[in-house]
């Protein structure tokens, strides 16, 4: 079968389109025959290895350990391990594996739900790490309820996009921070405000907000505070590595002063947040936004436009045979 491959750490060029063996399902796993993929910034961060700390997180100090990218995949069961009792060969599923960039690929039982039949496979793929991190960073971390004023910073991206439809869901007031070419697609999928962060500096205006979730963060930690009101909640799922670095370290210690909390959190691939996620595709409550499509062989083409940062929602490999079918 095809893969997406790399053995060094580097740019896109490293990555290589390869003939490589079809996977065999473990015991707990299935083998799906992928019809679309989608990209995150986890891809391009693993690809690049950089800074050099993040390869202690990892592993792989010198060369890669994880050589196939790819984590949101949609597709068809092929076959089933012995012990897995959730799905058989023909089920349309989506989820969360490693190497969904392939012609096939294995994936726990547990990382996988059940694809909506009115959903196409390049919606469901869309879907898995951008909207769980959207859905954790603001029901647990973030604690969201109805009529909460929440602020989404990077409300355009994978993650913002989920983030500003999900927290209408949970019935928040929504302000959207994006940039001017962006303030329609905020509008259209549901953001109360928009604010243009080209010409307007949210946490120089005075206004205070119940949560914010950066799910691109651009400011330093003290401005995002500045915006909190009283016990409100600052949750980071990712931006630049200052601001990670602050999130982690300084997040923790801002916490313990006064009432308002501030954190950065890692998403877990959670079965019954997918299965929730279905249940909001299903129902229209959340509608990706898909900037761009991309066939197998241009995978890297689709991370070096991924990595400039300004990719609006999501970017989807297509199997080629998608078309045919
Ligand atoms: N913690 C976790 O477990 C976890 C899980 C998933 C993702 N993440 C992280 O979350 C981050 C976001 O992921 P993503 O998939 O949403 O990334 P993405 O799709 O690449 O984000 C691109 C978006 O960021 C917006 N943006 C760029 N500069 C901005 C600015 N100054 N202010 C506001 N928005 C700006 C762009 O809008 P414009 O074009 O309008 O500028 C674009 O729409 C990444 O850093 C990723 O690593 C973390």
């Amino acid at each position: 079968m095809k893969a997406i491959v790399y053995y060094k750490y580097g740019s896109p060029d490293v990555l290589k389109c390869e003939e490589i063996e079809k996977p065999t399902a473990g015991d707990d796993e299935v083998l799906i025959r992928v019809r679309a993929a989608s990209l995150n910034a986890l891809d391009w961060r693993l690809m690049r290895g950089k800074p050099l700390f993040a390869r202690l997180v990892i592993g792989g100090l010198r060369k890669p350990k994880i050589t196939r990218p790819g984590r949101d995949v949609a597709g068809q069961v092929e076959a089933v391990g012995r012990n897995v009792t959730q799905f058989k060969p023909g089920d349309e599923v989506f989820g969360v594996c490693r190497g969904a960039f392939a012609e096939y690929v294995c994936a726990i039982e547990d990382k996988l739900a059940p694809k909506p039949a009115n959903i196409s496979f390049e919606d469901a793929a869309a879907v898995p790490v951008a909207a769980l991190t959207a859905l954790q960073g603001l029901r647990d971390k973030g604690r969201i309820q109805r009529g909460h004023k929440v602020l989404v910073d990077g409300a355009s991206g994978g993650v913002g996009t989920f983030a500003v439809q999900i927290a209408k869901s949970f019935g928040a007031e929504v302000t959207a921070v994006c940039s001017t070419r962006n303030v329609d697609t905020a509008r259209s999928i549901g953001a109360d405000h928009v604010i243009d962060y080209t010409r307007e500096d949210f946490t120089q205006s005075g206004q205070r907000y119940d949560l914010i979730l950066a799910a691109n963060a651009y400011h330093s930690i003290f401005d995002y505070r500045r915006a909190l009101g009283q016990d409100g909640i600052y949750v980071m799922a990712g931006g630049g590595w200052a601001q990670i670095l602050q999130g982690m370290l300084l997040g923790p210690l801002l916490s313990l002063i006064g009432s308002k909390k501030m954190c950065f959190f890692i998403t877990k691939a959670s079965k019954t947040d997918l299965v929730l996620l279905k249940d909001f595709l299903a129902a229209g409550k959340i509608v990706p936004v898909i900037d761009r499509r991309y066939p197998l062989s241009d995978v890297a083409e689709a991370l070096r436009y991924l990595e400039e940062g300004h990719a609006r929602g999501k970017v989807v490999i297509t199997l080629e045979y998608n078309n045919k079918t």
